[in-house]
């Protein structure tokens, strides 16, 4: 598929004209295919999963095993090491508390994570260390745990696992990526990358929202207590104890969003149809392209505005006058959607960039040139508008 054939594929583009979505770090919108794989499996088949016998029970759990199946094939994983879950936040949650829970990690972990974490793959992690976490690499601490984001979701800042891996300290720790804001922008492999643990959310990748994926490393997940229990998750049960069910299931506790996984697997189908190599080489060209145009208004600071370093397509900026939020607001007048605020990320906002709120910009396949022209003219309004009241 031809990159100006995608917008087409996008019912809500034909539904709202003149509609701009520069939100796309917070989710993506539905190509039709996810669509018609979730109206498909409610008027064709909806059963739930593992349990019934009869045909359209079993074409559903096969419907479900195949997107789970390709959900490991697009990351290069085995299917007993895909979990669903219903997102990032569930994943990160349920893998903090299991680690802790089964004894992996020490009571008091040592954690190194980043200031520019979401708070979904942070949260979890102060929790369990009390607020005791490094934020820089101390080459005195031996590492436990190591919390980061693959690509930021305020700046695009890709950190690359390999070179992550190559501080010493860190040859024992367990390694948590959150693939959040990389999962639709960048091939991941996790072999490659050789990761303990990489999550996801389906909605920032076409899919629907509700559905989510934790990837772990077979081993781990097999020494991992449950972090839910309860139907469709175990062996068997006595009044005084249970036993689990294998993997996948085991961390898979009641009834699973089944027609989201499902609709998962023809996101995956979506991304294939398009390919990496171009998605990456779109992205790429768009990021220079809003970048230059931002860089020429000159009341406003972008936070990451290197075109030297490899960066994804989410560009976060503050105007020195003028209020995110006033921005934001004025451009959603024009239909243009962008976000402000600090986007679940307030230590990056208020110790890092010293600022309660940024207006960002995060682009997908969709987008074009002419979505950034509009965005730039009437961003150029907003500010000429809010600078005359002040
Ligand atoms: C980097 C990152 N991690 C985690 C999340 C949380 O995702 P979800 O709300 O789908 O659980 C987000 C969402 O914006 C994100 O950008």
């Amino acid at each position: 598929m031809s990159i100006k054939e995608i917008k087409k594929e996008f019912p809500i583009f034909e539904n709202n004209s003149g509609l701009v979505f520069l939100d796309n770090a917070s989710t993506t919108q539905k190509p039709k295919q996810v669509i018609d794989k979730l109206i498909e499996v409610y008027t064709h088949y909806n059963s739930n999963v593992h349990r019934g016998l009869y045909p359209i029970a079993e074409k559903t759990s096969l419907e479900y095993e195949n997107a789970r199946q390709k959900i490991a094939t697009f990351i290069n994983a085995n299917p007993k090491e895909i979990t669903f879950t219903s997102g990032t936040t569930d994943s990160t949650n349920l893998i903090a508390e299991s680690l802790a829970r089964s004894g992996i990690i020490p009571a008091e972990p040592k954690v190194l994570t980043t200031e520019q974490e979401h708070h979904a793959n942070f949260l979890p992690w102060q929790r369990i260390t009390k607020g005791k976490l490094d934020y820089n690499y101390n080459p005195n601490t031996q590492y436990d745990v190591v919390v980061y984001t693959i690509i930021s979701n305020v700046t695009g800042t890709y950190t690359d696992i390999k070179e992550l891996k190559k501080q010493p300290n860190l040859k024992n720790a367990i390694f948590i990526a959150d693939a959040a804001q990389a999962v639709a922008h960048k091939k991941l492999d996790v072999k490659d990358m050789d990761t303990d643990f990489l999550v996801f959310s389906g909605h920032k990748m076409f899919g629907p929202t509700g559905i989510g994926v934790l990837y772990g490393k077979q081993e781990l997940l097999e020494k991992m207590e449950p972090f839910k229990v309860g139907g469709g998750m175990i062996s068997e049960v006595t009044k005084e104890s249970a036993t689990w069910a294998e993997l996948p299931e085991k961390f898979e506790a009641g009834t699973p969003p089944i027609a989201d996984a499902i609709a998962l697997g023809a996101a995956i189908n979506f991304i294939n149809s398009i390919g990496f190599d171009e998605i990456e080489k779109h992205e790429q060209n768009l990021r220079k392209y809003l970048v230059n145009k931002l860089k020429q208004i000159p009341q406003i600071k972008i936070f990451h505005p290197k075109l030297n370093e490899y960066a994804a397509g989410v560009v976060s900026f503050v105007s020195l006058n003028v209020h995110a939020h006033d921005i934001a607001q004025f451009l959603g007048d024009f239909n243009i959607c962008v976000r402000a605020g600090h986007h679940c990320t307030q230590i990056l906002h208020k110790e890092v960039f010293q600022v309660p709120a940024s207006v960002r910009i995060s682009l997908s396949v969709y987008n074009t040139e002419e979505d950034i022209n509009q965005l730039i003219e009437s961003l150029k309004k907003a500010i000429e508008y809010f600078s005359k009241k002040d």
